[in-house]
């Protein structure tokens, strides 16, 4: 595969900022957080206010539609999205439920192909641009205009290899950064080549910050994953930077070498770990042979779906695919049985009311940015309410 694009300035300038060293770079500290942001509904509830209807989400990687006349459910915060790509290869989103009586329209949460999503209870069908096609025995209706029975459409735009989502039909969302800068760097990262290896999904009983802190704490890497992943990871700062209200992060893996550093992605993969937290909770990890993206979908307060999503760089075959399987089922341990259950002993830990704090040192600071983040969010939503 022929890839000419390169790294953008910016992404180089934070790849060679990564410290030589374990040492260097590191700025102690000593924080706090309140459990209750992980404990509270009401809080919860501010969010999906907040941040999860009021601002693009990111909710799903572009090649999880891999082509014309493919649709997709995809959940988050007590909305149901139906996720389509229309046969000119245009992403569209929709409200899934059906216009007749209300029932979820595509019930499944895998891949679907066809021209027509049809409704499970009486049949009617939609095309990919949201239409109502077909009715069964359109005749008993004395007043059915099909044009005015549309799927709801949802702001939605694709940029760099991710599908952004707004989830109020009538809100206004700015795409602006989604669809430009970060577009970019994901571009430059060629997540809009990747092909869709796997998903797998997982339910956790743990706050969806809890899932997203798994994603910005270099600390516990060398520590939790002891017996999995420590060995590909050097024990030092991140370089964190905003892009827009996202982040791009940048650290060093255990076989760093600053001359090894190049604008090539492929060369990049093997010395540092760049990742993405997409705000406000989806994660993009790159690794030398493919990319993870993990999408926490709160259901509530203290449940949240997860998604682990495996895309490649790699053409298909028996081979590769078999390689990639092997590193698929790595992973969902490392995520499963570490990350994830980490995160529940978190929920579980801090539901007993013993703790009211929790504390963060020089290793944690993306956790304390994020969290800044999600409260300037709900300051800035209330204020203007
Ligand atoms: S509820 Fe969908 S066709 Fe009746
Ligand atoms: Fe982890």
């Amino acid at each position: 595969m022929t890839v000419d694009v390169r790294l953008t300035e910016a992404q180089m300038a934070a790849f060679d900022a990564i410290p030589n060293d374990q040492v260097s770079g590191i700025k102690p500290a000593f924080e706090k957080l309140s459990v209750e942001r992980y404990l509270d509904p009401a809080i919860f509830e501010q969010e999906k206010e907040a941040i999860f209807l009021n601002l693009p989400m990111p909710l799903a990687a572009s090649a999880q539609l891999p082509g014309p006349d493919t649709f997709l459910r995809q959940d988050i915060a007590g909305k149901s999205v139906l996720l389509t790509r229309d046969k000119g290869g245009v992403a569209r989103a929709f409200v899934n439920t059906c216009r007749h009586r209300g029932v979820t329209l595509c019930p499944s949460h895998e891949l679907q192909t066809g021209k027509l999503v049809v409704c499970p209870y009486h049949a009617w069908g939609y095309a990919m641009d949201g239409a109502l096609t077909g009715v069964p025995r359109a005749e008993i209706f004395s007043a059915l205009n099909k044009d005015e029975y549309g799927l709801s459409a949802l702001p939605c735009a694709e940029g760099g290899g991710m599908i952004w989502v707004g989830l109020r039909p009538e809100g206004r969302y700015d795409f602006s950064v989604e669809t430009g800068q970060l577009a970019r760097e994901l571009r430059g990262i060629h997540l809009d080549q990747a092909r869709h290896f796997k998903t797998k999904a997982f339910t956790v009983k743990a706050n969806w910050k809890l899932l997203m802190d798994t994603t910005l704490d270099s600390y516990h890497v060398t520590r939790l994953h002891r017996n999995t992943v420590a060995s590909m990871f050097s024990d030092s700062p991140v370089i964190v930077e905003p892009v827009g209200l996202h982040l791009r992060n940048a650290s060093a893996r255990g076989n760093f070498a600053r001359e090894d550093l190049s604008d090539k992605v492929a060369m990049l993969r093997k010395v540092a770990v760049v990742t993405y937290q997409l705000f406000p909770a989806a994660t993009v990890i790159l690794s030398p042979h493919y990319t993870s993206v993990e999408m926490f979908r709160p259901i509530s307060h203290n449940e949240t779906r997860v998604e682990f999503v495996m895309l490649t760089q790699h053409p298909q075959s028996a081979e590769v695919d078999e390689r990639l399987q092997r590193s698929f089922d790595f992973m969902c341990r490392v995520f499963g049985e570490e990350d994830f259950w980490a995160a529940e002993l978190g929920q579980e830990g801090i539901s007993s009311g013993d703790l009211k704090e929790l504390t963060l040192g020089g290793m944690e600071n993306q956790m304390r940015t994020f969290h800044g983040m999600v409260d300037q969010q709900i300051n800035k939503y209330y204020q203007k309410a």
